[in-house]
């Protein structure tokens, strides 16, 4: 489907929210609605965070030693975890201590709402316990929600989240981060030499397109962000790889999904500077240490 095809089949709802998250202009604008979570294929099932985690782990296992990450009594942090608290749910009912994230568009009334307890943490709680066993019942892990969950409304580099952490995950957040090297820093500075990371990052260009990099290589970087409004970095792998191993995190990137590019035009500015196996890595995990 080319994307002018695609923008013809949205429902008015549809258009309003892709207008809402592309244009500059309305991205400050109003949040998420509580309607609008629970009608998203995406965001209506929390249970997608396990099995993200499930897949990415064993993506990462044919690569490196990998011991599964194990959130008993653990610290986590989460980068930019969504409107519905990411991985949050998920690690405080396999047992974290605490679960603290920064997300610009945090709306705590959502997690809060009858609605979205009724028909989304509710039917969350049953697949974590068919996932994980009876570790907690609804109102215990609602009460662990609220005592153990801290989740900032601002971007990960500006929020007080200090001290050594346990775990750091990001699910398709680093590639929408402005500037990287602030969120780099950060990172550094709550990492110590045994904590654990996994982050997804998605290099495509985040619209349905037959080809995930539709439009993106056309023209330089720069050009593309200003086109767009800053809303996608358009890093890639290499560039993630070393901006981790400049600030002394021993990470590897891991490609998860490498896909043919589609013949389009490519500027020289990226020919220059990236090989192909860099400009068709789509998905990349970017983890460590092992244990
Ligand atoms: C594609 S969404 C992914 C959300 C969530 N991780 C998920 O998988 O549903 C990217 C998220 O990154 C957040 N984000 C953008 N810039 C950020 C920053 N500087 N710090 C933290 N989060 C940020 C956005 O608000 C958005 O929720």
């Amino acid at each position: 489907m080319s994307r002018f095809s695609y923008l013809l089949s949205l429902t008015p709802l549809e258009t309003w929210r892709l207008l809402r998250r592309r244009l500059p202009v309305l991205r400050n604008g109003l949040a998420w609605t509580a309607g609008e979570l629970l009608s998203s294929g995406k965001h209506s099932r929390g249970i997608r965070f396990a099995e993200l985690l499930l897949r990415q782990e064993a993506v990462v296992r044919r690569h490196m030693p990998w011991v599964p990450l194990d959130y008993e009594g653990k610290r986590v942090v989460e980068i930019g975890c969504g409107p519905l608290a990411g991985f949050g749910p998920l690690v405080i009912f396999c047992g974290a201590k605490s679960f603290e994230s920064a997300e610009p568009e945090w709306d705590p009334a959502l997690l809060s709402s009858p609605v979205v307890i009724d028909r989304y943490l509710r039917v969350f709680h049953a697949d974590l316990v068919s996932l994980y066993g009876p570790r907690m019942d609804f109102e215990a892990f609602r009460a662990a929600l609220h005592e153990r969950m801290e989740i900032h409304r601002t971007g990960f580099e500006r929020a007080p989240i200090t001290g050594t952490v346990d775990i750091v995950l990001s699910q398709s957040c680093l590639e929408h981060v402005f500037p990287f090297e602030e969120t780099v820093d950060k990172l550094a500075a709550i990492q110590g030499p045994k904590t654990r990371f996994l982050h997804l990052v998605d290099f495509g260009n985040h619209y349905p397109t037959v080809s995930p990099f539709e439009g993106l290589y056309g023209q330089p970087r720069s050009e593309y962000i200003a086109r767009r409004g800053k809303a996608i970095n358009l890093l890639r792998a290499p560039d993630v790889a070393k901006f981790f191993a400049d600030r002394g995190i021993r990470a590897r990137v891991i490609p998860s999904r490498v896909v043919a590019g589609d013949g389009g035009k490519i500027h020289p500015w990226w020919r220059e500077r990236y090989d192909d196996s860099a400009l068709f890595t789509q998905l990349a995990l970017v983890a460590g240490p092992a244990e």
